[in-house]
């Protein structure tokens, strides 16, 4: 069994790996890797989603991030485990609007992910903005599949996955969900901050360092 790499102490400064992506109409998201300083903002975020959206990222009732979770969360980086925040400005002001989870094995080199965007800013395509940025950041670490789980009945989910063209089918870990999965190719450009740096410092497996700017 190959070990988990940890990243958590190749990720020294985790605003290198923020990009900025544009949304439709041209409006700027920011996705960064979740810092220290993010952690009551992250809370309050978990806590302001409905009672829904928080059982469906959650996977069960919970009123807010329960503090292991919070705990593993902003740990980015450590088993292969990474977190980002989307955010954007509202009034001059830095909001969270969404985030999300992933971790990648090494062993089967795929990684599987989750998200939640904040209610009031559904149905705008940061969801499928935050899952094609995943999709990057997803492939910067060696993976050749991105997957993930939802209860049967999301169906704004399950929605978002079959527009970005993943596939149903598979064995969920819970006979409640439904497994969604999406083969990753090697950008040709750069897409993403994370395949960049990447590129940079040669964590492509089977790839030299890139001459990147
Ligand atoms: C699921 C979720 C992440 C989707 O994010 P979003 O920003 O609302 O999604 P988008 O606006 O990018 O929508 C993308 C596509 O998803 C589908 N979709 C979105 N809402 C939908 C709904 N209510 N019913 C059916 N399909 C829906 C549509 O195909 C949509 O494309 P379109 O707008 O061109 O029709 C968001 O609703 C959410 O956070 N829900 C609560 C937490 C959750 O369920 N997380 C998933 C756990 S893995």
């Amino acid at each position: 069994m190959l070990a988990q790499p940890d990243y958590s102490a190749l990720l020294t400064n985790l605003g290198r790996y923020t990009d900025i992506v544009r949304l439709k109409g041209g409006r700027p998201l920011t996705v960064r890797f979740i810092e220290q300083k993010d952690a009551d903002a992250l809370m309050a975020y978990f806590r302001g989603l409905s009672r829904q959206s928080r059982y469906n990222r959650l996977m069960g009732a919970a009123s807010e991030l329960p503090p292991s979770e919070l705990d593993r969360t902003l740990h980015v980086g450590e088993g292969s485990r990474f977190a980002v925040i989307a955010e954007l400005k509202v009034d001059g002001v830095d909001m969270i609007v969404g985030e999300a989870r992933y971790s990648y094995s090494a062993e089967t080199q795929n990684t599987e992910f989750g998200l939640s965007i904040g209610d009031a800013w559904q149905g705008q395509g940061i969801g499928s903005a935050m899952v094609s940025n995943l999709e990057c950041r997803a492939s910067a670490l060696g993976s050749l599949r991105l997957f993930g789980e939802t209860f049967r009945n999301n169906e704004q989910m399950i929605g978002l996955a079959r527009k970005a063209g993943y596939t149903f089918g598979g064995a969920a870990s819970d006979w409640r969900q439904v497994h969604f999965e999406k083969q990753l190719y090697r950008a040709t450009d750069i897409p993403c901050e994370s395949w960049k740096q990447a590129a940079m410092t040669g964590w492509l497996q089977n790839e030299a360092p890139l001459a990147v700017r």
